[in-house]
């Protein structure tokens, strides 16, 4: 058994943890679906799901099984060998996105990483090398320096200068501004289709056809980053199926795990031939425990009807944030699908994620004007009635309307 440390976790962690997050000052000992308890007993009810992860909830019975029965029989063995799980993850994220070989990783940025660097492997492969990324603004792609390079905001980016070079940034409300970046140099396009950190922004329908004409035109390949909105986020398997595109590489994690570090990088044939061994890897990618969590997910997302149920309960949070909007004139746009929700402020949003810190209800901040919602997949339409009032009471106490 684990001695725990006596003194005060958030003290020690003053002293010695790398201090590059704002962490609220609550310590959360144990959870159950939507629930957190903290270490006074204090019950939270959690609509962000540690930043989109958590998926199945907190304390989910057949996934915490399913982890325990792994830990006892193999946890892990490398890369080296074969194991009976991650080739089954592998062909079910073949058949829910069409894109038929992954790659395993730990994380939503290694996953990126490995698009980038498979992007210009294609290339290479082809005989004819391109470098360059068109990105978009606001996007997140990770805090790798590949991942990085495609990242928008300055804040992110200008303490590790210089970054990766040729990559070009372009306006997701500019089609023409698209058209004119992508050129032959493109190696790919990099896209979210609901842009996460970025203020929760789906991609309008006019840039996405813009897209895939850019693609057309010049051959540049399409990364389309779902590690946030895909994996049935949103209640539909990847998102860039309902903005009519058609990627060549998918970057994937959070959810995927269900909280266990996962990430995957899933491949079009064609990008797929040009990948040899020896040319990318990573020591945990893909090991038994990341990839049973990953199949205990994906078989409540598909056969155990999860799916649907966010496209359910997606639903009606949307009503639900709908309604506030129509009762607060301090929401200026609520934007989002399935389980994933952006309530853009005319102001900072930070006041509010505090205000319901202390109602006890866990939301964040992204894009400095807007409350993003992530609750775990699981969550009831119970769970979401007892959730608006808290975060309606937490904006009228900030912008005092309503
Ligand atoms: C769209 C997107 N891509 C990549 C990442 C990076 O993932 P990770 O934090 O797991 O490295 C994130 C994280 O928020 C993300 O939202």
């Amino acid at each position: 058994m684990l001695t725990m440390n006596k003194i005060d976790p958030i003290a020690l962690d003053a002293q010695h943890v790398l201090q590059v997050y704002r962490r609220a000052a609550v310590v959360f000992e144990s959870g159950h679906g939507c629930e957190l308890f903290d270490s006074t007993g204090l019950r939270y009810l959690d609509l962000l799901s540690g930043i989109g992860v958590a998926s199945l909830g907190h304390g989910h019975p057949g996934l915490a099984r399913a982890l325990g029965d792994q830990a006892s029989a193999l946890l892990h063995t490398s890369n080296l060998y074969h194991h009976p799980l991650q080739s089954d993850v592998a062909s079910r994220l073949a058949a829910l996105s069409g894109l038929p070989r992954a790659f395993f990783c730990n994380s939503g940025a290694e996953a990126v990483e490995a698009c980038l660097k498979f992007s210009r492997r294609f290339w290479h492969t082809a005989g004819t090398p391109r470098s360059e990324f068109v990105a978009f603004d606001h996007a997140f792609h990770g805090r790798t320096l590949g991942a990085l390079s495609v990242t928008w905001d300055d804040h992110y980016r200008a303490p590790f200068a210089p970054l990766v070079p040729g990559v070009t940034f372009v306006s997701a409300n500019d089609p023409a501004g698209l058209d004119a970046a992508v050129t032959e140099k493109t190696a790919a396009i990099i896209v979210e289709p609901i842009q996460g950190e970025g203020g929760v922004r789906p991609i309008p329908p006019a840039t996405a056809k813009a897209i895939a004409a850019a693609c057309a035109r010049t051959g540049a390949l399409l990364i389309a980053d779902e590690v946030q909105c895909g994996c049935g986020r949103t209640g539909r398997p990847f998102y860039s199926d309902a903005i009519g595109l058609t990627p060549d590489l998918m970057a994937l994690g959070k959810a995927l795990g269900a909280g266990v570090p996962i990430g995957a990088a899933l491949f079009s044939d064609r990008v797929a031939a040009a990948a040899k061994p020896g040319d990318h890897g990573t020591t945990y990618g893909g090991n038994l425990l990341a990839c049973r969590a990953a199949l205990v997910f994906l078989e409540e997302l598909t056969t155990g009807g999860l799916m649907d149920h966010v496209a359910k309960v997606g639903a009606h949070l949307e009503r639900g944030l709908r309604a506030i909007a129509s009762r607060q004139p301090a929401i200026k746009e609520v934007r989002g699908a399935g389980v994933m929700w952006g309530v853009d402020l005319d102001r900072p949003a930070a006041a509010v994620v505090d205000a319901a810190l202390q109602r006890r209800l866990l939301i964040n901040r992204t894009s400095e004007t807007v409350i993003r919602l992530l609750p775990p997949y699981v969550i009831t339409e119970r769970e979401i009635d007892e959730a608006l009032p808290l975060l309606e009471s937490a904006i009228s106490s900030v912008v005092g309307h309503s």
